[in-house]
């Protein structure tokens, strides 16, 4: 944080009084913090206040040069080494969505290059409308990274998602932030797999698994800050994906093998998270099957193992993990897949364990090492879990 220069864009909402304390925390933490208001919400808390905390002057409208030698806000735009824009309310959420730039801030917005963290706040029913929550996506495919509103009591007394982040979760975040910048893993190549695949039947049917795609994603996005040229390989297409991945959608195991495949050489580490169909219908019919008598048998035949083969032709430099969703002898099924695959980690979950199953935001793993060492994670975000794998991964890639 030190020396660092922080750009915080305010906007109007009963959360600006913790954009304040966020405005002391950051400049305690050693950060440059210059500070930019809607005229809305100058009418919460003054400039005044910012201004005295950061000990800079406080932007709040487009045609007050008050040096002339530049245009202020190209010039706060440049300077920035990262924006926080803290609360995020959502009008300024739709504005930044749709390029408008009809003040100081949405226009300062618009002109910076520099990584943008957003913490909306605003009513769980406004959060939630499907314009809030489209803009939302827009922002996220867009490079936007975002600090989740927690849970929490809100001014207008609902419970639920849409109160500010406290600043001291915020300041981690963007610690964080920093530290992935400098990260190893920058310009190292990361294959991803995502979601459950999908064997036809027949024009209208298919054969597919519960796997959301969720454990996946947050693998990608977290490698993805840490600087990694990210493939992903996914069925799921209702996620959004951050525009700086490049995003590769099949549906069935074949599909995916042959990308993956192609691929192979190219990457430093695979991740293969999808659950993939073991086996595949030996024939698709090509019209609709239509029903008849008591029994229908549908014959089918393995698939290409994609973790195996990459595993067992891996080069020496190259790392491959692997997963193992089992419901019972979790560790024997860990053992055995990094035996077989060949993989140089296994992450075990038993999908029965509540929090682990599939769909869910959180998931509880162990990490089996082909050289015997075990990590058993507790009940966690997905996104910790993609966290420490991560690690793990720039420990095995030999960058730590
Ligand atoms: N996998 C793969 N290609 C396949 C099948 C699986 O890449 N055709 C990968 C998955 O992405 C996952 C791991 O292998 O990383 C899961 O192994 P898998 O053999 O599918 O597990 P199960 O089918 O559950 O194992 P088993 O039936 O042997 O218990």
């Amino acid at each position: 944080m030190q020396g660092k220069n922080i750009l915080l864009a305010v906007s109007g909402g009963i959360a600006v009084y913790k954009a304040v304390s966020l405005t002391s925390k950051l400049t305690q933490a050693g950060a440059n913090v210059k500070v930019m208001m809607t005229p809305h919400s100058t009418e919460f808390v003054p400039p005044l206040s910012f201004q005295v905390l950061s000990r800079n002057d406080v932007y709040t409208d487009t045609f007050v040069e008050k040096n002339a030698s530049v245009v202020a806000h190209i010039d706060l735009a440049d300077w920035a080494d990262l924006v926080i824009v803290a609360p995020a309310t959502a009008n300024l959420i739709a504005k930044m969505a749709n390029g408008i730039a009809d003040d100081m801030v949405s226009t300062t917005l618009l002109a910076t290059e520099a990584p943008i963290w957003l913490a909306p706040a605003m009513n769980v029913h406004m959060i939630n409308h499907p314009a809030v929550k489209r803009n939302l996506d827009q922002l996220y495919k867009d490079g936007v990274r975002f600090i989740e509103p927690e849970e929490g009591y809100l001014a207008c007394g609902y419970i639920g998602r849409g109160r500010l982040e406290e600043p001291e979760k915020i300041i981690a975040r963007i610690r964080e932030h920093f530290e992935q910048e400098s990260s190893r893993l920058l310009g190292k190549k990361v294959l991803v797999t995502a979601g459950g695949t999908r064997e036809n039947l027949d024009p209208v049917r298919y054969l597919t698994n519960r796997s959301s795609g969720k454990m996946g994603s947050r693998i990608a996005e977290e490698a993805m800050l840490r600087g990694a040229l990210v493939t992903l390989v996914t069925t799921i297409r209702e996620l959004p994906v951050n525009e700086k991945i490049d995003v590769r959608y099949v549906d069935s195991a074949d599909e995916m093998y042959q990308v993956v495949i192609a691929e192979q050489k190219k990457q430093d580490a695979f991740i293969m998270a999808a659950a993939v169909a073991d086996y595949t219908p030996i024939e698709v019919s090509e019209h609709k099957i239509k029903k008849q008598g008591d029994e229908f048998v549908v014959k089918m035949k393995r698939t290409k193992d994609i973790l195996a083969e990459v595993g067992q032709t891996k080069t020496n430099e190259q790392v491959v993990i692997g997963f193992a969703a089992e419901t019972r002898d979790v560790e024997a099924g860990a053992k055995q897949k990094l035996a077989t695959k060949k993989a140089d980690l296994i992450v075990a979950n038993n999908v029965l364990t509540e929090g682990a199953g599939f769909g869910t935001d959180t998931n509880v793993v162990t990490f089996y090492f082909a050289n015997g060492k075990q990590m058993e994670l507790p009940l966690q975000d997905k996104r910790d879990v993609a966290k420490k794998l991560i690690d793990e991964i720039e420990t095995l890639l030999g960058l730590n």
